[in-house]
This record gives structure tokens, C-alpha cells and sequence, in this order.
């Protein structure tokens, strides 16, 4: 099959911000796998070839799992740039040895235990911010909940001063919009957030070498000095930085989209506010609303795939939320039925050895949170103005959302 394209695909619009589903369906059923000009991407959209990409890693190379522009920076960028760790490692754009050499370390640290420790923080951090907004009857709820929640507890895993927490979230956006086409004036601002983000955290592993402490970034630094080949200042400074942002977008997006959601959808309430159905709510929310909708790989020789012919080095986007509706693998993709048995096959964490690190601390603030908004801020609902959604393309939620309820 040629490139040549048909699927009027454009995450960019207004349009299929809101609705992406239409435009996957149509090329899940005409043209599994297609090239986007505007974008310079190879869209990858049945489940069967999503999977495909995940689990060949060595075909579909990490390098810049996360830019999805093919634009080179300009010079006057890459010298911001040169100004911080230019080579700094992130995890989930590496492929193997280096990225299972980082991947061990965080799994010696990031434990089961150290997670479930967390939990009454989180309920606590949550009732602090619900505490705060209670009697106002309304809000933004992602300015006053949805971001604050998961940084503050990333912010107590790491072991980083709740002060700091602020602008390391700008910080954050700054790396992440300097992955997409923006303005050069706009690229340069977010380059030297992205510096300021790379020397905060050197300067939190170098502070942790000099002194030793129990927080995560603490156990890693301490597992990474008994390795039998530690891994570099740099290689360790890229884990906070990674997952700090990882690990907060995302779930501000799943309880974004989560809320918005119960708005039109009236049994997603009272399944969340149901301890043994809730689990199996957000699951299924996860599934239909993919926080990270999509990210990318590099193929590293030409490739067959779902009738199309990649050539080397061609960008890919593997289209987890198009996977996760695709009705060979989930029957009614498009329905909410929480009971689903399909459910354990949804791809919202990824697969492969790139599988969400942070899957387990995600759901955690979750099923506690969710629950506790809807008891405690009673008939929530949609508030007078409109809500903003997310402008990075290959991701699903809210920058506003504004909501009200009875006080
Ligand atoms: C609802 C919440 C979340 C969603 C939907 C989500 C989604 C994903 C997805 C789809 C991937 C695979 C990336 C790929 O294949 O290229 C991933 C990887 C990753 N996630 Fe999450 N994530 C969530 C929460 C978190 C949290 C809470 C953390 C950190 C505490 C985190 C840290 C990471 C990291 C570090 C990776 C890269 C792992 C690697 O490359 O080996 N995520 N996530």
C-alpha cells in the first residue's frame, strides 16, 4: 500500500481534540496503518499492530518517544540547551542496555512497599485540597485538585520541597512542549525550563550523595552507589525529571477526563463511589479515554506493518487509545460497561518493556481520590464556563475544568 493517505487525521483541531475516535475508527477499518504528512508520522491503529511496536524494541527504537515533531531546534535553541545536560537520559526514550540498566535501578527502589506507604498521604493530601475548596461551591478543578494532587505526592516520594513544586509543573510543560512544532520565541522559553529542570535535579542527586535520606530519590541514589556499574550523575538526575512529569500529566488528565465524564455518563458516579466497582470504573475510563493517547518509536530498518511499508528511520506513533476501541479486541469499543471481561487487555499503560512504571502509584491516587471528590463535593457538576482541553496532541484531558456543586 502506497502513503498516500486518506484518513483525515489532525489531533491538532479543535474538532478531534474533543472527538479523535470518528477518524481512528475510520482508518482501523480502511487503513490500519497510515502516514500523516502534516505531522510526518506513521499512525498506527489496530491493537494487533500497536502491540506489534511495543514488543519489538528493536525494530521500533524509544530515541524520541516523545517528540512528535520532526523538526529539528533551530541553533539559537541548541544553545539554550548546551547550557544544561544536552545528553541527559530519559528512561522512556531509551532502548536496551542503558534503558534496562535505569529500568533495574528504579525497580529497586520504586517498591510495592514504598507505594502502598503512600496511600494515606494521598487520601490525606486530597482532604487538605477539597478541605481548601469545599465551601467555595465552585472551581477549576483541575487548577485546584487535578494538578496539585499528584505533584504534591510526587513531590513527598522524591522527597522535594512542596515550594519547589510549582515550578518544577511549569518546568515539566516546558520539556514537554519543547517536544512539539511551537513558535522559536516559545521554544527558547521552554528550553531554559527545561535547563532549570535538568540542574534542579543534579543538584537533588548530588545533595542526596552528600547526604543520605529515606525518600525515593534518596534509595536511589543510595542503590545506584552498591551497583556493580553505577550509573552517572546525569543517568540518575533523568529519573526524578522523568517521572516526575510522567507521573503527574497523566493522572491529571485521568481525573479530568474522569470527571468530566460522569457529567454525561450517570452510572460512572455511583460505580465510583462503590469500593468494589470502582476499580473496574477507572479501569474502563482509562481504556476509553487513554491519558497518553499515543507515543512514538523510531523504526530502525524497513518494516512491513498492517499493509503499509515503513521505511528506516520513519517516525511512528502506536495509538493506544485507537487500540484500546479497536472491536476485534473489545466488544462494543465504544460503550462504558465496567464489567467488561476484555478490560485486561487495554494498552492506556503501554505494554512491553516500556510498561507504565508508575502504573501501580496512578491507580492508587485514583481509587482514593475519585471517590473522595464525588462524597465530598456533593451533585458535582459541569460549571457556567466552557472547559479548555489539553494542548499536547498525543494526549487526552483538561487544562480547565470548571465545575460546581451544592454547599
Ligand atoms: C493514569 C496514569 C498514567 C498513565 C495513563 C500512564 C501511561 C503510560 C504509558 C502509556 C507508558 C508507556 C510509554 C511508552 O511505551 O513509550 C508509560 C510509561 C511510563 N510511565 Fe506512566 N502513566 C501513568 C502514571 C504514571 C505515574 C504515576 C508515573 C510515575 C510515578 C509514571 C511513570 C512512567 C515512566 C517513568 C514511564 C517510562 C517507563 C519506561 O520507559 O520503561 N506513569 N506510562
Amino acid at each position: 500500500m502506497s502513503a498516500q493517505t486518506s484518513i483525515p487525521f489532525d489531533p491538532t483541531t479543535p474538532e478531534q481534540r474533543a472527538n479523535p475516535f470518528d477518524v481512528l475508527e475510520l482508518a482501523r477499518r480502511e487503513q490500519p496503518v497510515f502516514y500523516a504528512r502534516a505531522l510526518g508520522l506513521w499512525v498506527v491503529t489496530r491493537h494487533e499492530d500497536v502491540l506489534t511496536v511495543l514488543k519489538d524494541h528493536r525494530t521500533f527504537s524509544s530515541a524520541g518517544a516523545l517528540k512528535s515533531s520532526s523538526t529539528p531546534h533551530p541553533p539559537e535553541v541548541r544553545e539554550v540547551l548546551a547550557e544544561g545536560c544536552p545528553a541527559m537520559p530519559y528512561i522512556i526514550e531509551l532502548d536496551p542496555p542503558l534503558h534496562d540498566r535505569i529500568r533495574g535501578l528504579v525497580a529497586r527502589a520504586f517498591t510495592p512497599r514504598r507505594i502502598d506507604e503512600l496511600a494515606p498521604r494521598i487520601e490525606q493530601i486530597a482532604n487538605e485540597l477539597i478541605d481548601a475548596l469545599a465551601p467555595r461551591g465552585r472551581a477549576d478543578i483541575v487548577d485546584a485538585f487535578a494538578w496539585p494532587l499528584p505533584l504534591r505526592v510526587l513531590g513527598e516520594l522524591f522527597g522535594f520541597p512542596s515550594e519547589d513544586l510549582e515550578r518544577i509543573h511549569h518546568w515539566g510543560n516546558d520539556w514537554l512542549l519543547l517536544q512539539q512544532e511551537r513558535p522559536v520565541a516559545r521554544q527558547l522559553e521552554h528550553a531554559r525550563g527545561l535547563v532549570e529542570l535538568q540542574r534542579y535535579c543534579v543538584a537533588a542527586v548530588e545533595e542526596r550523595r552528600r547526604r543520605p535520606t529515606d525518600d525515593l530519590l534518596g534509595a536511589l541514589v543510595t542503590a545506584n552507589a552498591g551497583a556493580e556499574e553505577p550509573l552517572t550523575t546525569e543517568e540518575v538526575a533523568g529519573l526524578p525529571l522523568d517521572l516526575m512529569v510522567a507521573g503527574h500529566v497523566t493522572v491529571t488528565r485521568a481525573i479530568g477526563s474522569t470527571l468530566f465524564r460522569t457529567f454525561s455518563e450517570p452510572a460512572l458516579r455511583g460505580h465510583l463511589l462503590d469500593p468494589t466497582l470502582a476499580p473496574k470504573a477507572i479501569e474502563e475510563i482509562l481504556r476509553l479515554e487513554s491519558p497518553a493517547q499515543g507515543l512514538f518509536r523510531v523504526t530502525t530498518r524497513e518494516v512491513e506493518l498492517g499493509g503499509a511499508r515503513l521505511p528506516e528511520g520513519a517516525r511512528v506513533m502506536a495509538h493506544f487509545a485507537s487500540a484500546n476501541r479497536d472491536a476485534c479486541v473489545f466488544a462494543d469499543p465504544d460503550a462504558y460497561q465496567p464489567e467488561r471481561d476484555d478490560i485486561g487487555a487495554h494498552l492506556a499503560f503501554g505494554k512491553g518493556i516500556h510498561f507504565c512504571i508508575g502504573a501501580p502509584l496512578g491507580r492508587l491516587e485514583l481509587r482514593n481520590a475519585l471517590p473522595l471528590l464525588l462524597r465530598r463535593l456533593p451533585g458535582l457538576r459541569r460549571g457556567a464556563d466552557p472547559p479548555q482541553r489539553e494542548p499536547v496532541f498525543f494526549a487526552r484531558g483538561f487544562t480547565s475544568l470548571p465545575v460546581e456543586w451544592d454547599v
